[in-house]
Protein backbone atom coordinates (compact mmCIF):
# COMPACT_ATOMS: atom_id res chain seq x y z
CA UNK A 1 0.00 0.00 0.00
CA UNK A 2 1.05 3.38 -0.99
CA UNK A 3 0.58 6.11 1.50
CA UNK A 4 0.42 9.95 0.38
CA UNK A 5 1.69 12.85 2.75
CA UNK A 6 0.48 16.32 2.76
CA UNK A 7 2.83 18.39 0.57
CA UNK A 8 3.23 21.04 3.22
CA UNK A 9 4.57 17.65 5.27
CA UNK A 10 6.69 16.95 2.49
CA UNK A 11 8.26 20.47 2.27
CA UNK A 12 9.42 20.48 6.40
CA UNK A 13 12.59 19.72 7.11
CA UNK A 14 14.44 18.02 9.88
CA UNK A 15 15.93 20.53 11.95
CA UNK A 16 19.39 21.09 11.16
CA UNK A 17 21.14 21.07 15.04
CA UNK A 18 19.31 16.84 15.03
CA UNK A 19 20.79 16.21 11.63
CA UNK A 20 24.23 17.33 12.64
CA UNK A 21 24.79 15.91 15.82
CA UNK A 22 23.95 12.55 13.66
CA UNK A 23 25.99 13.30 11.06
CA UNK A 24 28.85 13.88 13.32
CA UNK A 25 28.47 11.03 15.20
CA UNK A 26 28.55 8.93 12.12
CA UNK A 27 31.57 10.57 10.54
CA UNK A 28 33.49 10.44 13.66
CA UNK A 29 32.60 6.86 14.45
CA UNK A 30 34.06 5.57 11.04
CA UNK A 31 37.53 7.55 11.44
CA UNK A 32 40.41 6.01 10.72
CA UNK A 33 42.96 8.66 12.38
CA UNK A 34 43.72 7.82 15.83
CA UNK A 35 44.28 11.19 16.41
CA UNK A 36 40.95 11.67 16.28
CA UNK A 37 39.98 9.96 18.96
CA UNK A 38 39.93 12.66 21.55
CA UNK A 39 36.08 12.32 20.83
CA UNK A 40 33.89 15.29 18.61
CA UNK A 41 33.13 18.80 19.51
CA UNK A 42 29.20 19.34 19.08
CA UNK A 43 28.28 23.21 19.26
CA UNK A 44 25.13 21.96 17.49
CA UNK A 45 22.61 21.21 19.82
CA UNK A 46 20.79 23.60 22.02
CA UNK A 47 20.40 21.83 25.37
CA UNK A 48 21.19 22.96 28.93
CA UNK A 49 24.10 20.24 30.40
CA UNK A 50 22.81 20.95 33.99
CA UNK A 51 20.89 18.66 36.08
CA UNK A 52 17.44 19.19 36.25
CA UNK A 53 17.10 20.75 40.06
CA UNK A 54 16.75 18.08 42.68
CA UNK A 55 13.61 19.53 44.22
CA UNK A 56 11.89 19.37 40.83
CA UNK A 57 12.85 15.21 40.45
CA UNK A 58 11.99 14.39 43.89
CA UNK A 59 8.27 16.60 43.65
CA UNK A 60 8.45 14.07 40.34
CA UNK A 61 8.92 10.89 42.39
CA UNK A 62 6.66 12.30 45.09
CA UNK A 63 3.43 12.79 42.79
CA UNK A 64 4.09 9.55 40.42
CA UNK A 65 0.90 8.38 41.77
CA UNK A 66 -1.19 11.21 40.28
CA UNK A 67 -2.99 9.29 37.37
CA UNK A 68 -6.16 11.75 36.84
CA UNK A 69 -5.85 14.55 33.77
CA UNK A 70 -5.16 17.63 34.65
CA UNK A 71 -7.18 20.97 33.82
CA UNK A 72 -6.52 22.07 30.57
CA UNK A 73 -4.88 25.04 31.32
CA UNK A 74 -2.65 23.65 33.74
CA UNK A 75 -3.72 22.46 37.76
CA UNK A 76 -4.46 25.29 39.86
CA UNK A 77 -1.35 25.28 42.19
CA UNK A 78 1.02 25.65 39.13
CA UNK A 79 -1.01 28.66 37.35
CA UNK A 80 -0.15 30.16 41.20
CA UNK A 81 3.36 29.24 41.37
CA UNK A 82 3.72 30.73 37.93
CA UNK A 83 1.92 33.74 38.92
CA UNK A 84 4.29 34.04 41.92
CA UNK A 85 7.48 33.25 40.41
CA UNK A 86 6.58 36.23 37.79
CA UNK A 87 5.92 38.33 40.26
CA UNK A 88 9.50 37.62 42.07
CA UNK A 89 11.83 37.47 38.84
CA UNK A 90 10.28 39.88 36.56
CA UNK A 91 8.18 42.09 38.92
CA UNK A 92 5.03 41.57 36.93
CA UNK A 93 1.64 41.02 38.36
CA UNK A 94 0.14 38.06 36.13
CA UNK A 95 -3.42 36.78 37.62
CA UNK A 96 -3.30 32.73 37.46
CA UNK A 97 -6.20 32.90 35.11
CA UNK A 98 -4.36 34.67 32.31
CA UNK A 99 -1.34 31.43 32.47
CA UNK A 100 -2.12 28.65 30.37
CA UNK A 101 0.54 25.51 30.81
CA UNK A 102 1.26 23.27 27.73
CA UNK A 103 3.46 20.54 27.03
CA UNK A 104 6.47 22.98 25.78
CA UNK A 105 7.01 26.65 24.62
CA UNK A 106 7.38 25.29 20.88
CA UNK A 107 4.28 23.82 21.01
CA UNK A 108 2.34 26.56 22.85
CA UNK A 109 4.12 29.47 20.02
CA UNK A 110 2.60 26.80 17.19
CA UNK A 111 -0.75 26.78 19.20
CA UNK A 112 -0.57 30.52 19.29
CA UNK A 113 0.38 30.69 15.79
CA UNK A 114 -2.98 28.71 14.71
CA UNK A 115 -5.45 30.83 16.52
CA UNK A 116 -4.15 34.28 15.88
CA UNK A 117 -5.20 34.92 12.39
CA UNK A 118 -2.26 37.38 10.36
CA UNK A 119 0.68 37.58 9.07
CA UNK A 120 3.92 36.79 10.86
CA UNK A 121 7.23 39.14 10.92
CA UNK A 122 9.69 36.97 11.55
CA UNK A 123 13.38 39.02 12.96
CA UNK A 124 16.61 36.93 11.27
CA UNK A 125 18.73 35.47 12.50
CA UNK A 126 16.19 33.58 14.23
CA UNK A 127 15.92 30.22 16.25
CA UNK A 128 15.69 27.18 14.23
CA UNK A 129 11.91 26.32 15.51
CA UNK A 130 9.81 28.93 13.90
CA UNK A 131 9.64 28.79 10.22
CA UNK A 132 8.96 25.26 9.71
CA UNK A 133 5.95 25.66 12.02
CA UNK A 134 4.57 29.04 10.18
CA UNK A 135 5.18 26.61 7.06
CA UNK A 136 3.39 24.08 8.35
CA UNK A 137 0.24 26.19 9.10
CA UNK A 138 0.52 28.19 5.78
CA UNK A 139 0.43 31.57 6.96
CA UNK A 140 1.92 34.60 5.62
CA UNK A 141 4.90 35.31 6.62
CA UNK A 142 7.68 37.95 6.23
CA UNK A 143 11.31 38.61 7.43
CA UNK A 144 12.89 41.23 9.11
CA UNK A 145 16.73 40.98 8.80
CA UNK A 146 18.33 42.70 11.83
CA UNK A 147 20.63 45.87 11.78
CA UNK A 148 24.09 45.75 11.99
CA UNK A 149 24.14 45.07 15.49
CA UNK A 150 21.99 42.07 14.83
CA UNK A 151 19.06 43.49 16.74
CA UNK A 152 15.52 44.60 15.85
CA UNK A 153 15.63 47.79 13.74
CA UNK A 154 12.27 49.36 14.64
CA UNK A 155 12.41 51.88 11.61
CA UNK A 156 12.64 48.64 9.43
CA UNK A 157 9.79 47.22 11.79
CA UNK A 158 7.49 49.95 10.87
CA UNK A 159 8.36 50.06 7.09
CA UNK A 160 7.69 46.53 6.71
CA UNK A 161 4.59 47.06 8.44
CA UNK A 162 3.80 49.49 6.65
CA UNK A 163 4.15 47.21 3.63
CA UNK A 164 1.62 44.93 5.49
CA UNK A 165 -2.14 44.51 4.05
CA UNK A 166 -3.36 42.19 6.57
CA UNK A 167 -5.65 43.42 9.23
CA UNK A 168 -3.09 41.95 12.26
CA UNK A 169 0.66 41.64 12.32
CA UNK A 170 2.09 39.16 14.72
CA UNK A 171 5.84 39.99 15.63
CA UNK A 172 7.85 37.13 16.99
CA UNK A 173 10.16 38.81 19.68
CA UNK A 174 12.75 36.68 20.87
CA UNK A 175 14.42 37.87 23.34
CA UNK A 176 17.05 36.83 24.85
CA UNK A 177 18.14 35.57 21.49
CA UNK A 178 18.73 32.29 20.01
CA UNK A 179 20.89 32.08 17.93
CA UNK A 180 22.81 35.45 18.90
CA UNK A 181 23.07 35.44 22.68
CA UNK A 182 22.03 39.34 22.14
CA UNK A 183 19.55 40.88 24.88
CA UNK A 184 17.15 43.92 23.80
CA UNK A 185 17.50 46.17 26.78
CA UNK A 186 14.30 48.34 27.90
CA UNK A 187 14.69 51.31 25.52
CA UNK A 188 14.84 48.96 22.77
CA UNK A 189 11.95 47.32 23.74
CA UNK A 190 10.13 50.36 23.92
CA UNK A 191 11.43 51.62 20.27
CA UNK A 192 9.58 48.80 19.36
CA UNK A 193 6.74 48.82 21.10
CA UNK A 194 6.19 51.92 20.07
CA UNK A 195 5.96 50.84 16.30
CA UNK A 196 3.61 47.71 17.55
CA UNK A 197 1.41 50.23 19.30
CA UNK A 198 1.21 52.26 16.13
CA UNK A 199 1.00 49.66 13.84
CA UNK A 200 -1.27 47.09 15.68
CA UNK A 201 0.94 44.90 15.78
CA UNK A 202 0.66 41.34 18.27
CA UNK A 203 3.76 40.40 20.01
CA UNK A 204 4.54 37.00 20.84
CA UNK A 205 7.26 37.28 22.91
CA UNK A 206 9.41 33.79 23.32
CA UNK A 207 11.18 34.74 26.70
CA UNK A 208 12.35 30.94 27.20
CA UNK A 209 16.57 32.31 28.33
CA UNK A 210 14.90 35.36 30.21
CA UNK A 211 16.76 33.68 33.27
CA UNK A 212 20.11 32.61 31.75
CA UNK A 213 20.27 36.98 31.48
CA UNK A 214 24.06 37.21 33.02
CA UNK A 215 23.17 40.29 34.93
CA UNK A 216 19.59 39.65 35.64
CA UNK A 217 19.04 43.18 36.43
CA UNK A 218 19.16 43.98 33.25
CA UNK A 219 16.17 41.75 31.93
CA UNK A 220 12.69 43.24 31.09
CA UNK A 221 9.84 41.31 29.37
CA UNK A 222 8.32 42.69 26.69
CA UNK A 223 5.04 42.11 29.37
CA UNK A 224 5.65 45.07 31.18
CA UNK A 225 6.24 47.43 28.46
CA UNK A 226 3.43 46.31 25.90
CA UNK A 227 1.14 44.72 28.28
CA UNK A 228 -1.89 45.18 25.94
CA UNK A 229 -0.54 43.76 22.89
CA UNK A 230 2.07 40.88 24.12
CA UNK A 231 1.82 37.28 24.74
CA UNK A 232 4.46 35.60 26.93
CA UNK A 233 6.22 32.21 26.68
CA UNK A 234 8.76 30.87 28.77
CA UNK A 235 9.13 27.32 30.62
CA UNK A 236 11.00 24.58 32.42
CA UNK A 237 13.26 23.54 29.39
CA UNK A 238 16.32 26.59 29.60
CA UNK A 239 16.31 27.71 33.17
CA UNK A 240 15.46 24.57 34.92
CA UNK A 241 17.45 22.35 32.23
CA UNK A 242 14.17 20.40 31.76
CA UNK A 243 13.57 20.42 28.22
CA UNK A 244 12.70 16.32 28.45
CA UNK A 245 10.04 17.67 31.07
CA UNK A 246 8.48 19.57 28.36
CA UNK A 247 6.86 21.98 30.05
CA UNK A 248 6.07 25.75 29.19
CA UNK A 249 3.62 28.34 29.79
CA UNK A 250 2.24 31.34 27.73
CA UNK A 251 0.71 34.34 29.65
CA UNK A 252 -2.16 36.09 27.91
CA UNK A 253 -2.90 39.90 27.56
CA UNK A 254 -4.89 41.39 30.13
CA UNK A 255 -8.11 41.69 28.34
CA UNK A 256 -7.93 38.62 26.03
CA UNK A 257 -11.19 36.94 27.31
CA UNK A 258 -12.40 35.55 24.07
CA UNK A 259 -9.02 34.63 23.08
CA UNK A 260 -8.54 32.79 26.17
CA UNK A 261 -11.51 30.59 25.61
CA UNK A 262 -10.66 29.97 21.73
CA UNK A 263 -7.25 28.71 23.12
CA UNK A 264 -8.42 26.24 25.69
CA UNK A 265 -10.80 24.80 22.33
CA UNK A 266 -7.41 24.05 20.54
CA UNK A 267 -5.36 22.83 23.71
CA UNK A 268 -8.22 20.76 24.69
CA UNK A 269 -8.62 19.42 21.00
CA UNK A 270 -4.75 18.71 20.74
CA UNK A 271 -3.43 17.12 23.64
CA UNK A 272 -5.96 17.77 26.45
CA UNK A 273 -3.66 18.71 29.27
CA UNK A 274 0.28 18.62 29.90
CA UNK A 275 0.81 15.13 32.49
CA UNK A 276 0.22 15.71 36.23
CA UNK A 277 2.63 14.53 37.88
CA UNK A 278 5.58 17.16 35.19
CA UNK A 279 2.42 19.77 36.28
CA UNK A 280 3.71 19.12 40.09
CA UNK A 281 7.50 18.82 39.21
CA UNK A 282 6.88 22.23 37.74
CA UNK A 283 5.32 23.51 40.87
CA UNK A 284 8.45 22.81 42.76
CA UNK A 285 10.54 24.52 40.29
CA UNK A 286 8.82 27.54 39.60
CA UNK A 287 8.06 28.44 43.63
CA UNK A 288 9.88 30.64 44.92
CA UNK A 289 13.21 28.91 47.52
CA UNK A 290 16.90 29.58 48.28
CA UNK A 291 17.48 26.52 46.22
CA UNK A 292 16.33 27.14 42.81
CA UNK A 293 17.46 30.99 43.43
CA UNK A 294 21.32 29.25 44.23
CA UNK A 295 20.78 26.86 40.69
CA UNK A 296 19.68 29.82 38.59
CA UNK A 297 22.89 31.85 39.76
CA UNK A 298 25.48 29.06 39.16
CA UNK A 299 24.28 27.68 36.28
CA UNK A 300 23.57 31.42 34.06
CA UNK A 301 27.84 32.48 35.75
CA UNK A 302 29.08 29.20 34.19
CA UNK A 303 26.85 29.78 31.01
CA UNK A 304 28.96 33.74 31.16
CA UNK A 305 31.70 31.97 31.75
CA UNK A 306 31.74 29.69 29.13
CA UNK A 307 30.34 32.39 26.77
CA UNK A 308 33.16 35.03 27.22
CA UNK A 309 35.55 32.68 26.54
CA UNK A 310 34.07 31.03 23.81
CA UNK A 311 33.69 34.69 22.26
CA UNK A 312 37.17 35.92 22.89
CA UNK A 313 39.06 33.13 21.80
CA UNK A 314 37.08 33.02 18.17
CA UNK A 315 37.40 36.93 18.03
CA UNK A 316 41.05 36.47 18.15
CA UNK A 317 41.09 35.20 15.05
CA UNK A 318 41.45 37.72 12.15
CA UNK A 319 38.24 37.79 10.04
CA UNK A 320 36.15 36.21 12.30
CA UNK A 321 32.95 38.49 14.20
CA UNK A 322 30.70 37.32 16.99
CA UNK A 323 28.28 38.44 18.77
CA UNK A 324 29.00 38.82 22.92
CA UNK A 325 26.53 36.93 24.16
CA UNK A 326 24.40 38.92 27.12
CA UNK A 327 22.75 35.64 27.92
CA UNK A 328 21.50 32.49 26.72
CA UNK A 329 24.39 29.33 25.95
CA UNK A 330 25.01 30.90 22.00
CA UNK A 331 26.79 33.49 20.26
CA UNK A 332 26.43 33.91 16.25
CA UNK A 333 29.78 33.87 14.63
CA UNK A 334 30.34 35.60 11.53
CA UNK A 335 32.82 34.01 9.18
CA UNK A 336 32.04 36.43 6.07
CA UNK A 337 35.29 37.65 5.41
CA UNK A 338 36.41 34.46 4.32
CA UNK A 339 34.09 33.90 1.52
CA UNK A 340 36.01 34.27 -1.24
CA UNK A 341 38.91 31.73 0.43
CA UNK A 342 35.35 29.56 1.13
CA UNK A 343 34.14 29.73 -2.40
CA UNK A 344 37.70 28.61 -3.94
CA UNK A 345 37.52 25.34 -2.34
CA UNK A 346 33.67 24.97 -3.40
CA UNK A 347 32.32 26.10 -0.25
CA UNK A 348 29.09 28.47 -1.38
CA UNK A 349 26.78 28.00 1.29
CA UNK A 350 26.32 27.64 5.19
CA UNK A 351 25.49 24.39 4.74
CA UNK A 352 28.40 23.08 2.75
CA UNK A 353 30.80 24.91 5.65
CA UNK A 354 28.73 22.96 8.19
CA UNK A 355 29.40 19.68 6.44
CA UNK A 356 33.13 20.91 5.75
CA UNK A 357 33.56 21.38 9.07
CA UNK A 358 32.27 17.92 10.31
CA UNK A 359 34.70 15.65 8.50
CA UNK A 360 38.18 14.99 9.42
CA UNK A 361 40.57 16.42 10.53
CA UNK A 362 37.89 18.59 12.40
CA UNK A 363 34.72 16.78 13.70
CA UNK A 364 32.91 19.68 14.93
CA UNK A 365 29.28 20.45 14.80
CA UNK A 366 27.61 23.73 14.04
CA UNK A 367 24.36 25.02 12.79
CA UNK A 368 25.08 27.28 9.63
CA UNK A 369 23.26 30.18 8.19
CA UNK A 370 20.55 29.00 6.23
CA UNK A 371 18.80 26.83 9.36
CA UNK A 372 19.08 30.66 11.30
CA UNK A 373 17.01 31.57 8.50
CA UNK A 374 19.53 33.58 7.20
CA UNK A 375 20.86 33.57 3.14
CA UNK A 376 21.77 30.22 2.19
CA UNK A 377 25.16 31.93 0.99
CA UNK A 378 26.01 33.59 4.43
CA UNK A 379 28.64 32.51 6.41
CA UNK A 380 27.46 33.09 9.67
CA UNK A 381 27.01 30.03 12.47
CA UNK A 382 25.50 29.30 15.96
CA UNK A 383 27.89 28.14 18.41
CA UNK A 384 26.06 26.23 21.42
CA UNK A 385 29.21 26.21 23.97
CA UNK A 386 27.55 23.71 26.36
CA UNK A 387 29.52 20.83 25.48
CA UNK A 388 30.51 19.94 28.82
CA UNK A 389 29.28 17.56 32.10
CA UNK A 390 27.07 19.68 33.79
CA UNK A 391 26.55 18.07 36.96
CA UNK A 392 30.43 17.72 37.44
CA UNK A 393 31.45 21.62 35.95
CA UNK A 394 28.04 22.59 38.36
CA UNK A 395 29.92 20.99 41.71
CA UNK A 396 33.38 22.22 40.92
CA UNK A 397 31.92 26.08 40.60
CA UNK A 398 30.51 25.47 44.12
CA UNK A 399 33.47 24.08 45.51
CA UNK A 400 36.06 27.26 43.40
CA UNK A 401 34.16 29.79 42.02
CA UNK A 402 36.49 31.56 39.61
CA UNK A 403 36.55 35.16 40.35
CA UNK A 404 39.67 36.88 38.87
CA UNK A 405 39.33 36.67 34.77
CA UNK A 406 42.41 34.10 34.93
CA UNK A 407 40.68 32.32 37.04
CA UNK A 408 37.56 32.01 34.61
CA UNK A 409 40.28 31.67 31.74
CA UNK A 410 41.25 28.33 34.03
CA UNK A 411 37.91 27.35 34.60
CA UNK A 412 36.86 26.74 31.50
CA UNK A 413 40.17 24.76 30.61
CA UNK A 414 39.54 22.52 33.57
CA UNK A 415 35.90 22.00 32.96
CA UNK A 416 34.71 22.42 29.44
CA UNK A 417 38.18 20.93 27.32
CA UNK A 418 35.98 19.77 24.54
CA UNK A 419 34.86 23.30 24.33
CA UNK A 420 38.26 24.71 24.08
CA UNK A 421 39.61 22.41 21.74
CA UNK A 422 36.40 22.63 19.44
CA UNK A 423 37.05 26.54 19.59
CA UNK A 424 40.72 25.63 18.07
CA UNK A 425 39.34 23.51 15.71
CA UNK A 426 37.13 25.90 14.35
CA UNK A 427 39.99 28.32 14.22
CA UNK A 428 42.73 25.70 12.70
CA UNK A 429 40.15 25.50 9.68
CA UNK A 430 40.05 29.24 9.37
CA UNK A 431 43.75 29.67 9.30
CA UNK A 432 44.47 26.53 7.06
CA UNK A 433 42.18 27.98 4.63
CA UNK A 434 43.65 31.17 4.64
CA UNK A 435 47.00 29.18 4.45
CA UNK A 436 45.73 27.27 1.13
CA UNK A 437 44.47 30.12 -0.17
CA UNK A 438 48.41 31.90 0.54
CA UNK A 439 49.86 28.94 -1.18
CA UNK A 440 47.47 29.30 -4.08
CA UNK A 441 48.34 32.72 -4.66
CA UNK A 442 52.02 31.86 -4.74
CA UNK A 443 51.60 28.96 -6.84
CA UNK A 444 49.91 31.37 -9.40
CA UNK A 445 52.05 34.15 -9.31
CA UNK A 446 54.68 31.58 -9.67
CA UNK A 447 53.68 30.18 -12.44
CA UNK A 448 52.92 33.57 -14.13
CA UNK A 449 56.21 33.94 -13.66
CA UNK A 450 57.85 31.85 -14.81
CA UNK A 451 55.25 32.33 -18.10
CA UNK A 452 56.43 35.81 -18.94
CA UNK A 453 60.62 34.35 -18.14
CA UNK A 454 59.41 31.65 -20.80
CA UNK A 455 57.91 33.83 -23.01
CA UNK A 456 60.80 36.58 -22.89
C1 LIG B 1 14.18 30.36 21.23
C2 LIG B 1 13.57 29.09 21.66
N1 LIG B 1 12.25 29.04 21.85
C3 LIG B 1 11.64 27.91 22.22
C4 LIG B 1 12.36 26.73 22.41
C5 LIG B 1 11.62 25.48 22.76
O1 LIG B 1 11.39 25.39 24.11
P1 LIG B 1 10.51 24.22 24.73
O2 LIG B 1 11.44 23.14 25.12
O3 LIG B 1 9.84 24.88 25.90
O4 LIG B 1 9.54 23.77 23.71
C6 LIG B 1 13.74 26.73 22.22
C7 LIG B 1 14.51 25.50 22.37
O5 LIG B 1 15.60 25.32 21.90
C8 LIG B 1 14.36 27.94 21.85
O6 LIG B 1 15.69 28.00 21.65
Amino acid sequence: MKFIVDQQVEDIEMPENLKLNTFLKEFHSVCPHSECSFGLYGFAFGQSPFPVPLLMQEALMKNANQGAYAPVPGIPELRNAISKYNKHYFGMDIAPERIYVGPGTKELIFNLLQILHGTVILPTPAWLGYLPQIRLLKKNYHMLPSNTNKKISPIDLKKLSLRLQDRQKILILNNPNNPTGLLHNRLELEEIADVCREQNITVISDEIYAQTTYDFSKFVSMGKIYPEGTFITNGLSKSHAAGGYRLGYVIFPQHAVDLKRQFKKILATEYTAVSTPIQYAAVAGFEISKEIDIYFDATRSIHQIMGEYTYNALSAIEGIKATKPDATFYLLADFNAFATELQKVKINTSQKLSEALIVHPYHTAIVGGDSLVLERTDFSARIAYVDYNGTKVLQNYFDNKPKTSSERIEFVKNNAPKVVAGIEMICTFFKNLRKESLNDLQTQKKKKFDDRLNSA
